[in-house]
């Protein structure tokens, strides 16, 4: 099979990837889907060849649409609810209660769940913020979700959920805030909404700013795809968005002390926590 895109100019769109998103792409993993995107997408634009369609997306995007679809069709959007649950029990016991103490009621507790994928990890927050119950209750708490793919963005809006997504929830919580319809289990009303959801690229300086500043971000399963300048860079980023005392939650394979060194590492339980 021969694709618009050779195996030399991989190289130059692995580059292009890299450069904007910070997902590091390898040749003997990735060059027959990206191959596949490329002509799929040529076709679609009446594009006949590997030029016309880097340049269309380099110099031609002015809207961002070919950027977005590239993201969208390489994204790998793994997800489910409860997922390493322990950290969501450290953050409704630890450091909920803790960030409450030390910051004015005046003001609302601000989470960012970055990436967010289709929704089910800031609206896991959100279950756990309404199932322990204290501290929802006095005082205002923002959940944000942003993800660079628009697509999942749109699902997660939508608060409709499958079996698979939804598996790891024990049955009573899962029958308290979900209704199981024919196809889907549909986010109760009281919660649905109850994230604000955004399309945002963690290295876009300019939306990350606008965001505002956090409490806590977990950012769980994307730095797995980056190289280490770039997960440098993010992790900076975040201690930027971070309000001082606030707290970065990271995926179970992934460590800050291998990234930047300006956190301070806490372990509670078997759990991994960083201060700033
Ligand atoms: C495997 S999912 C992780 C979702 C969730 N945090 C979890 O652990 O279940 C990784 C997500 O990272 C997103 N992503 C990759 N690069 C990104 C970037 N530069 N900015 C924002 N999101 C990005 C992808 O679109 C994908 O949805």
């Amino acid at each position: 099979m021969t694709y618009l895109l050779s195996k030399e100019n991989f190289a130059k769109m692995a580059e292009f990837i890299y450069r904007k998103s910070g997902i590091f792409l390898e040749e003997d993993k990735h060059y027959e889907k990206l191959a596949k995107y490329i002509d799929k997408r040529s076709d679609f634009l009446g594009l006949d060849s590997f030029r016309k369609y880097f340049f269309k997306l380099r110099f031609d995007d002015k809207d961002g649409t070919e950027f977005q679809e590239l993201m969208n069709a390489i994204t790998v959007n793994e997800t489910y609810f409860f997922r390493e649950k322990d950290q969501f029990e450290v953050l409704v016991n630890k450091i909920m209660p803790e960030l409450h103490k030390m910051m004015p009621l005046s003001r609302p507790l601000r989470i960012l769940s970055a990436p967010c994928s289709t929704g089910e990890e800031p609206y896991s927050i959100v279950l756990h913020l309404v199932e322990e119950g204290r501290i929802i209750e006095m005082r205002d708490i923002e959940v944000v979700g942003i993800d660079i793919d628009s697509t999942v963005i749109q699902k997660a809006r939508q608060g409709k959920f499958t079996e698979r997504s939804v598996h790891a929830i024990p049955k009573d919580i899962l029958a308290r805030w979900f209704k199981k319809k024919t196809l889907s289990y549909d986010l109760s009303e009281e919660l649905n909404g109850a994230v604000d959801f955004q399309v945002a690229n963690v290295f876009d300086k300019n939306q990350m700013r606008k965001l505002g500043k956090f409490d806590v971000i977990f950012s769980r399963n994307m730095l797995i795809y980056f190289d280490d300048a770039s997960r440098k860079e993010v992790a900076m980023t975040f201690y930027d968005m971070l309000n001082p005392g606030g707290y970065v939650l990271l995926g179970h394979a992934e460590y800050m002390s291998r990234i930047v060194s300006v956190f301070k590492a806490k372990k509670i339980e078997n759990t991994l926590i960083y201060q700033k």
